[in-house]
């Protein structure tokens, strides 16, 4: 029979569990989150539990992510909700630091991944990256997974964990065992995303024009089409669609994530962040390499 899920709020409790689990044989996979759960998570959860005989996942809205005068105060915080569902889906340990834990007093060490980081949303989000890096290097210690799961939907953030696992030699998990799992859409083809849930239902029905819009530009540069005209179609199409402004709109090698300015024969992402009704949402999509 499967276990009841354990609430785990502190870390010496979370190091004699996962130890109790790797002396009994048990590999341990994970998936780190900030709560206000979505089908999108729970996709990971259930990728997770084929990779790994325990699941911990951690519910922390990271403070150090997010700038100044963005919607920390306002993230949503569903950890009822939330850890309904994953004891639901058969997680093993629900992993939930208090911010003091996580950031004692004089904390002061800072994990900044140059080059991926720089651009994107490191430019318009500035610090964002180094918030990121350093909670999750800090998670992967705390629960020293065999391997770690994270939505393609954020592509810059798993190109930056990958980035620091390899330049930090992580063990872990090691580099090659953190997993990109593709990004869940709904029906009109909007990434899933917590902040959605922001968006009135005008908001949410414009939404759906940025995934198609990419999808134009896609088709368009495949066929030829100059990158530049694609991208400015694009913009254009948001900007009278609803959206109130477009941080960048991009096509970048998938994995260094330099610009670059026609497809060549390495993988590409299409990249975009825009802004609607006071909320940013961001979605990123392949684009073909072309021979
Ligand atoms: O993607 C997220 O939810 C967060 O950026 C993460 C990886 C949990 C770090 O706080």
């Amino acid at each position: 029979m499967q276990s009841a899920m354990l609430a785990i709020h502190r870390l010496d409790h979370l190091r004699t569990t996962v130890a109790a689990w790797r002396d009994a044989g048990e590999s341990v996979a994970f998936v780190p989150t900030m709560g206000a759960l979505h089908e999108g998570h729970l996709t990971l959860v259930r990728a997770a539990r084929e990779r790994a005989g325990r699941v911990v996942v951690s519910i922390f809205v990271n403070p150090t992510q997010f700038g100044p005068n963005e919607d920390l105060d306002a993230y949503p915080r569903t950890l009822q909700a939330d850890s309904e569902l994953l004891a639901a889906e058969g997680v093993n340990a629900l992993w939930a630091p208090d911010a003091g834990a996580m950031y004692p007093e004089g904390f002061a060490t800072s994990i900044d991944v140059s080059g991926v980081s720089a651009d994107f949303c490191g430019a318009s989000r500035p610090g964002h990256f180094a918030g990121v890096a350093t909670v999750v290097c800090k998670l992967f210690n705390q629960v020293q997974p065999d391997c770690a799961l994270f939505g393609e939907k954020d592509w810059q953030q798993l190109a930056v964990i990958r980035r620091m696992a390899r330049d930090l030699d992580l063990i872990r998990p090691r580099v090659d065992s953190i997993i990109g799992v593709p990004t869940v859409r709904e029906d009109d083809g909007l990434a899933l995303s917590s902040r959605n849930r922001y968006l009135d239902e005008t908001a949410r029905r414009q939404a759906a024009a940025l995934p198609a819009a990419m999808r134009t530009a896609i088709a368009g540069i495949e066929n030829g089409q100059p990158v530049a005209q694609a991208l400015g179609t694009l913009e254009t199409t948001l900007l009278t669609q609803g959206f109130s402004r477009v941080d960048y709109a991009a096509l970048a090698d998938a994995d260094t994530l330099e610009r670059i300015d026609a497809p060549g024969a390495r993988p590409a992402r299409l990249l975009v962040a825009a802004h609607i009704a006071n909320t940013r949402l961001i979605d990123n999509m392949a684009v073909e390499p072309q021979s």
